[in-house]
């Protein structure tokens, strides 16, 4: 069934949040920017709505939902309690872009969204507009990314529409979003914290904020085969995001992202890129603001300071896009430093390239 998507532009949210909020209080769905990535919302309470976001973005029902709050102390309505870790976290990163893992107060929201988990992923967006309209719905919202699933997650409202429109009741545009990568994903267990999925806020920033009270470990990365046949020897008792085993961001053509040196990058970028021309391939580099204008290939990509990589975390997905819009088939992407956010940002390139990495030594 197509439905008619309401687009709200920028100028008439104020308004649009009204409807919006109505909307969501009614069970249907609605994408909103946050300052990660645009997220699609729906009532975390109603199977129905849980189902109609699961419907819409064709997403596996074993992948639970991040539920988003207004307000930090809303969380005591999903969680009886939190620890002494959950609690320094909170206080330190909402609202912002930290998801926290955490018991599932029984029948608090809809068991699709948890998956049927005894866990629920919370969240408090730092973003004015996500904020109002959660607000406004009075419903504590169940959003993932507002893409198609395995498709890119969208930092602009017009990336929402390419994928949903016509499967969504209606979308507020915000603009470009922030941090333009996912929340980061944690659990505290046995006072360690584990991070199940790198994102907006970094783990040099979490091991601050926790102090002595916890580790914080680094995370686990499995390519989506080692997951699927892990049979649990190594460490059988960390704690997985159900989401990591999908392939996710997936560009339409095939992706090589080479590591190593940054020297010793540009030769071997431009050497993959001209092998690629010449198979009749159509090539993208996408490479730093210092080694961008250097290379020769049908496009080069600027994605900003090798010594920013939030410049880059913040353009990726667009470009991602924008490469299979324009049917380039062949990307190969200069890894960037894992400090930082760098870590998400080369979580998120090795997920595009599905694997395919090549290391300088
Ligand atoms: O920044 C973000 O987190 C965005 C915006 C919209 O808030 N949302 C987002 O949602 O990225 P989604 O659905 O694309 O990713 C949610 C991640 C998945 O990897 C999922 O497996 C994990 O969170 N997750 C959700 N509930 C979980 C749970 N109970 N235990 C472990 N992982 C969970
Ligand atoms: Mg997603």
């Amino acid at each position: 069934m197509k439905l008619k998507t309401i687009y709200w532009p920028a100028e008439q949210t104020r308004a649009g949040i009204i409807e919006a909020a109505a909307a969501l209080a009614a069970g249907g769905v609605i994408a909103f920017p946050t300052e990660t990535v645009y997220g699609l919302g729906g009532d975390a309470r109603s199977t129905e709505a849980v189902e109609r976001i699961f419907a819409a973005k064709g997403r596996p029902s074993d992948n639970p939902l991040i539920v988003h709050l207004a307000r930090s102390e809303d969380v005591y309505e999903l969680t009886d309690r939190l620890s002494e870790v959950e609690e320094a976290l909170a206080q330190a990163f909402w609202p912002g872009p930290l998801t926290l893992v955490l018991p599932v107060r029984p029948g608090a929201v809809s068991p699709l969204v948890t998956a049927g988990l005894d866990t629920v992923a919370v969240r408090v967006p730092a973003h004015e507009l996500a904020r109002a309209l959660i607000e406004k719905s009075g419903c504590p919202i169940a959003a993932p990314s507002a893409n198609r699933s395995g498709r890119p997650s969208p930092t602009q409202a017009r990336h929402v529409l390419e994928d949903l429109d016509g499967r969504i009741d209606g979308v507020l545009d915000g603009g470009a979003t922030g941090v333009g990568l996912e929340s980061t994903v944690v659990r505290v267990l046995d006072g360690k914290v584990h991070i199940l999925r790198p994102g907006g806020i970094t783990r040099e920033q979490l091991i601050s904020a926790v102090g002595s009270l916890a580790d914080v470990l680094k995370p686990v990365e499995k390519s989506p085969e080692e997951i699927g046949s892990d049979n649990g020897a190594d460490d059988e008792h960390a704690p997985r995001s159900p989401g990591v085993k999908y392939t996710h961001y997936a560009p339409k053509g095939e992706m090589l992202l080479v590591t190593g040196p940054q020297e010793k990058q540009l030769s071997i970028v431009q050497e993959k890129a001209d092998e690629a021309t010449k198979l009749g391939l159509r090539v993208a580099v996408l490479a730093c603001s210092e080694n961008a204008s250097r290379y020769r290939a049908e496009a080069v990509f600027d994605c900003g300071s090798r010594n920013e990589p939030s410049q880059a975390a913040q353009s990726l997905y667009a470009l991602l896009r924008e490469c299979d819009e324009r049917g380039l088939n062949f990307i190969v992407a200069e890894g960037y430093s894992e400090a930082g956010i760098g870590a998400a940002l080369m979580n998120r390139l090795r997920k595009a390239a599905g694997g395919n990495e090549l290391t300088i030594l």
